[in-house]
């Protein structure tokens, strides 16, 4: 099957190739891949950045999103099917197996049906952004009493983070620059710009502060003080500074029930997904640089 590889953190060049097709195991199901979405994750683990925490087999495909059809189960999987239309957060436990590739064996417990009402590419850029901003909205328990401040309300994660805030009922702030700011209004969040003076602008909009924080993006630890109601909850996926502030540090998790959430979300009409953009295998670096550069809107998909 052809796939995007690499072969080392020192000079993690992306080639496409030949590489032999995915066993399908005990346990696991194959997906012949439609859609995997980019996330800063995959070049961060290219570059090395999960070294601490992963042993990497080289050569690495990258990519941890996947929409795709069933091809082939393990003999212990019968939930799934051969032609079922499905999607998955397909992180392993070793960096070796990713998405960006035609085919990818994916532990069953990681996968649900993907939602009818999402396109490939749409389904492909879901869960791990989405399964991050439900995440932290499950740690933060968001509800209809909340007003939320959202840090990086455009990103794939934050924009996620809003729409699933508001299905349950909280006011929300979210903070993107200025050309994102009607974007947020369609989401549903009440947009304020990031940078200098942020908490003064989150106070103009709730004057007795907020009563809880996601951020998506780091670097916003003052900002969110500054505006936390007292007893107020935060969370961050990028400063695990937060914890020595009463804050949660999160960490994505695969699991295919709560992904069934995020699709019953979206069966609902209260999530939908942005895709930025679409690359085909040959363009992954193209899509790195683009995910890099911190200012793309929604999701950017790789189709092979
Ligand atoms: N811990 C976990 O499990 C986990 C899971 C997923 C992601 N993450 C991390 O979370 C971060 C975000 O991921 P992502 O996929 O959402 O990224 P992304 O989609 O690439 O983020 C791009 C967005 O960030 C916005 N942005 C950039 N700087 C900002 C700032 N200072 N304040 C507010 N918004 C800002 C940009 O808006 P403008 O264009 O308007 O500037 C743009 O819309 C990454 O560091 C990623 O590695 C962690």
């Amino acid at each position: 099957m052809r796939a995007v590889t690499y072969d080392s953190y020192a000079d993690p060049r992306l080639t496409v190739g030949e590489v032999p097709e995915p066993k399908v195991g005990p346990g696991s199901v194959l997906v012949e891949v439609r859609a995997a979405g980019v996330n800063p994750v995959d070049w961060k683990a290219m570059a090395g950045g999960l070294d601490p925490l992963m042993d990497a087999v080289f050569p690495v495909i990258p990519g941890w999103d996947v929409a795709g059809v069933v091809r082939g189960r393990g003999p212990d999987v019968p939930e799934f099917a051969p032609g079922d239309e499905v999607m998955a957060y397909a992180r392993k436990e070793i960096l070796r197996d990713g998405t960006f590739a035609q085919y990818v064996a994916v532990p069953a417990a990681h996968v649900a049906l993907k939602p009818v009402a999402l396109d490939w590419e749409q389904a492909g850029g879901l869960p791990l952004a989405g399964m991050t901003a439900q995440r932290s909205l499950d740690r933060l328990d968001i509800g209809h009493d909340d007003v939320l401040l959202v840090h990086a309300a455009s990103a794939g994660v934050g924009g996620f983070a809003v729409q699933i805030a508001r299905s349950r009922g909280a006011r929300v702030i979210g903070t993107a620059s200025e050309p994102n700011h009607d974007y947020l209004r369609e989401l549903g969040a009440e947009p304020v710009a990031y940078g200098d003076g942020l908490a003064d602008r989150v106070r103009d909009l709730a004057p007795d502060g907020v009563s809880a924080v996601a951020d998506f993006v780091g670097g916003q630890l003052a900002t969110t003080l500054a505006v936390l109601r007292p007893g107020g909850r935060h969370t961050s996926v990028a400063d695990r500074e937060v914890e020595e502030h009463g804050g949660h540090w999160i960490w994505v998790r695969p699991d295919g029930a709560k992904l069934a959430l995020l699709s019953d979300l979206v069966e609902q009409g209260a999530l939908t997904v942005d895709v930025a953009g679409t690359f085909s295998l040959d363009e992954v670096g193209a899509a790195f640089d683009a995910s890099r550069s911190g200012h793309t809107r929604g999701k950017l998909v790789i189709t092979p």
